[in-house]
């Protein structure tokens, strides 16, 4: 077989960066290790930037998107009892976040492809990548019982944090950069309708908790927990009372309550793997880097280094050029440590980090220093609804 790029993974990263190329008429096969009935119901990330929606729409893939998803204008940061909202339209002239389940929008990207005739390969196994140093490089796999050779100009690792192509860059390459935070998520999908209109970060003496929703009947909350918790030691009861107590807020509110859908825990990290590229490898997404998730980054980040990665080929193809895929780690990075560091601060903010009263005392004077003056809330704005990206 024989590609112009071979992308490595059917996750937001690869399918995005699909539809890019074939805007451009660049060839491209996605490889995916998992089944497409998996990656269409695994459920993650629930925000979506002014800029991923916008380009979305620009690539012909948002029809379902703009009829189905939620526009929120603002959030709320609850503390010590008391909702404060932060005006996100308000504040950026304008701009909306949207609400959509990864899995509904992979659902969108992976049928869109197919319906247009691109080659997206599920259920493969033992992906291998070979000959990075040759001119055309190889990513080895089976499927369907048969062993396979896909030859390409160029390899896209969109193969997640726990990928094989990050793995694949010699030693002594990368440099890893990495903070891990001593507690996990435990995130419940519930058919119950939102309690809240907008997103509710909460921080709690006994930890965080985040209500969010993906429509009118489904809610999305999740707590901060032991880094190692086991989902055995949380049954729906222990789940739904934390979420009571740490939502709970001086005015009137209740939590709506229902059947719980799904259930899982999910550590917080930063990640960082520099530089993301090693001659005809690239890597994007999770594959490159992860945030933790109190900032709603991971799929936004994703995209953005995608639509970068499109633009260095699409100029390599043209003309030849090589200068924007040799400058893609720097593009790339400038986005990446700005979230990064977005992420960490909201994570410090509303996360409980230890039993010191000093940090407990920081964080409130961060909160109602953030809540109370426009500046403080201008910045938590813009980089909540995201930053422009360079596509055209
Ligand atoms: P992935 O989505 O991980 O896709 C990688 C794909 O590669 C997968 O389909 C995987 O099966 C496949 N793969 C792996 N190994 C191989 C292999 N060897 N061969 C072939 N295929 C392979 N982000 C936000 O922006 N907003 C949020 O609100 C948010 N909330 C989150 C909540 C949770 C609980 C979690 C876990 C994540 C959340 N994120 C959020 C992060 C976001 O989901 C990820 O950053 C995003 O999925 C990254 O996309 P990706 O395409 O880079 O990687
Ligand atoms: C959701 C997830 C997040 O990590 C976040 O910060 C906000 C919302 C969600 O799944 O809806």
């Amino acid at each position: 077989m024989d590609t112009q790029v071979a992308i490595v993974g059917a996750g937001p990263a690869g399918l995005v960066l699909s539809h890019l190329l074939d805007r451009q008429g660049i060839d491209c096969v996605v490889l995916e290790n998992r089944s497409r009935a998996y990656v269409e119901s695994r459920i993650r990330a629930g925000v979506l930037e002014y800029s991923t929606v916008e380009l979305l729409c620009a690539l012909g893939l948002g029809d379902r998107l703009m009829r189905e998803r939620m526009v929120h204008h603002g959030l709320e940061l609850l503390f010590e009892g008391t909702a404060h909202r932060i005006p996100l339209s308000e504040l950026t002239g304008g701009k909306t976040i949207t609400i959509y389940g990864q899995h509904e929008l992979v659902k969108d990207l992976i049928k869109a492809r197919l319906d247009k005739g691109g080659d997206i390969l599920f259920d493969i196994s033992d992906v291998a990548v070979y000959g990075l140093d040759e001119r055309r490089p190889t990513v080895r796999f089976g499927h369907r019982g048969a062993a396979h050779e896909l030859r390409a100009d160029f390899i896209a690792g969109c193969d997640g944090f726990h990928g094989v192509c990050r793995q694949s860059i010699p030693l002594g390459v990368l440099r890893s950069l990495e903070r891990v935070y001593p507690f996990s998520w435990l995130g419940i999908l519930a058919q119950a309708p939102p309690s809240s209109a907008e997103l509710v970060y909460a921080r709690h003496d006994r930890g965080f908790a985040l209500h969010s929703m993906r429509n009118a009947e489904v809610t999305r909350l999740y707590l901060q927990v032991a880094p190692d918790e086991s989902l055995e030691r949380w049954p729906d009861q222990r789940i739904w009372g934390e979420l009571r107590t740490r939502l709970a807020r001086d005015a009137d509110w209740e939590l709506t309550t229902g059947p719980v859908l799904e259930k899982g825990i999910t550590p917080m990290r930063s990640f960082v793997a520099e530089p993301m590229q090693y001659k005809r490898l690239f890597l994007a997404g999770d594959a490159a880097h992860i945030v933790p998730a109190t900032g709603a980054k991971g799929l936004n980040l994703a995209v953005a280094d995608v639509t970068a990665l499109a633009a260095g080929l699409t100029a390599w193809y043209s003309t030849g050029r090589t200068d924007l895929l040799d400058s893609y780690t720097t593009t790339c990075l400038q986005r990446v440590w700005r979230v990064q560091h977005f992420s960490w601060w909201m994570t410090s903010m509303l996360h409980k980090l230890s039993d010191n009263a000093f940090d407990e005392q920081l964080q409130l004077s961060q909160l109602r220093y953030v809540t109370s003056s426009a500046t403080a809330a201008t910045s938590l704005a813009e980089n909540y609804v995201g930053f422009p990206y360079a596509f055209d």
